[in-house]
């Protein structure tokens, strides 16, 4: 069994990766980071809870992270995902409140702990800003070697991003602490839009979550309902909307979903180049050893058929 940490801006794809990780028998969570993305932190780390009580793991700590990216606290890209998300970012469906507590240390001091004690059976995931992990390295570089593996859903290489032409969202929050990450995170896999866009799910699959008669089949399929009516809405995708977090934990513990490139890679972070943002090559590094590989390719029939699957066993 993995060890692993989420760490989730929540977020209805956020919610589904929680789901999906919780039902797979190869993973053991051992905690959730909060970060803020799709909503504040306080808004995302409280969704975590009341997700992980509906889905009875209320044994799963939460733990508080980045308030805000390392460079601003400007939220202006958060509108954006509340057209998506929700104003409360699961779909403004009423997820019932959990009773418990947050975690009294912090998301960044538990990242470090354990990735000392669980060295390489620890599977780190990040579905929001790569911020958490950026102010981790900084307080101890010795992480980057001691994580198992990295698996984060982000980015866009061979695709157009979904914030600007350049950038993808869970990037664009924070591009100064994903360069950190990419140029210093050793094994790591980036599976963002390039895949994520190809793994569609619609709402003949939520009618089968609410077909099972469960009160956790109902609001999932409330809120993933809410999210496929914003990509229809917004023209992201008239046919269903991107399973993008669940499809990066789905890699992580079963990486022949997709096929991936290696590569050691960057993110632009001069402001005024107009690429800033953008996840792209690192040709300082051409000769070093590949530290990092992006996924170019997905078996999306089996990824989505496998994903409902195991929906409909954990709702
Ligand atoms: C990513 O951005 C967030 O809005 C989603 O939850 C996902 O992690 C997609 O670009
Ligand atoms: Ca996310």
């Amino acid at each position: 069994q993995y060890k692993m940490i989420l760490d989730l801006d929540t977020g209805i794809d956020d919610a589904l990766a929680l789901a999906y990780a919780v039902g797979h028998p190869d993973i053991e969570l051992i905690g959730i980071i909060a970060s803020y993305g799709n909503n504040l932190t306080d808004v995302t780390a409280q969704n975590s809870l009341n997700l992980l009580d509906l889905l009875g793991a209320s044994d799963v700590p939460v733990f508080y992270g980045a308030s805000h990216s390392t460079t601003t606290d400007d939220f202006t890209v958060m509108e954006v995902s509340k057209t998506i998300h929700g104003q409360n970012g699961v779909g403004d469906v009423e997820v019932p409140t959990s009773p418990r507590q947050l975690a009294e240390q912090s998301g960044i001091d538990f990242l470090i702990d354990a990735a000392h004690e669980f060295k390489d059976q620890l599977v780190y995931l990040p579905t929001g800003p790569m911020t958490n992990l950026a102010l981790a390295l900084q307080k101890d570089p010795s992480i980057a070697q001691l994580i198992g593996q990295t698996t984060l859903m982000g980015g866009a290489l061979t695709v157009p991003g979904n914030v600007t032409p350049f950038t993808e969202a869970n990037i664009n929050q924070d591009p100064e602490a994903a360069d950190v990450v990419f140029r210093k995170q050793e094994s790591l896999t980036m599976v963002g839009l390039d895949v994520t866009l190809r793994t569609l799910l619609t709402k003949k699959h939520t009618a089968e979550w609410r077909a099972l008669g469960t009160q956790k089949g109902q609001l999932y399929a409330d809120m993933m309902d809410y999210y496929i009516d914003a990509y229809f809405n917004l023209d992201i995708d008239k046919r269903g909307a991107a399973l993008h977090d669940p499809l990066a934990v789905a890699v992580a513990v079963e990486p022949d979903y997709v096929e991936t490139l290696p590569l050691n890679m960057k993110v632009t972070t001069d402001r005024v180049s107009g690429d800033y943002g953008r996840t792209i090559g690192n040709t300082d590094k051409l000769l070093d050893k590949t530290t990092s590989k992006a996924a170019v390719l997905v078996d999306q029939d089996r990824f989505v058929s496998d994903f409902q699957q195991m929906m409909l066993t954990v709702l």
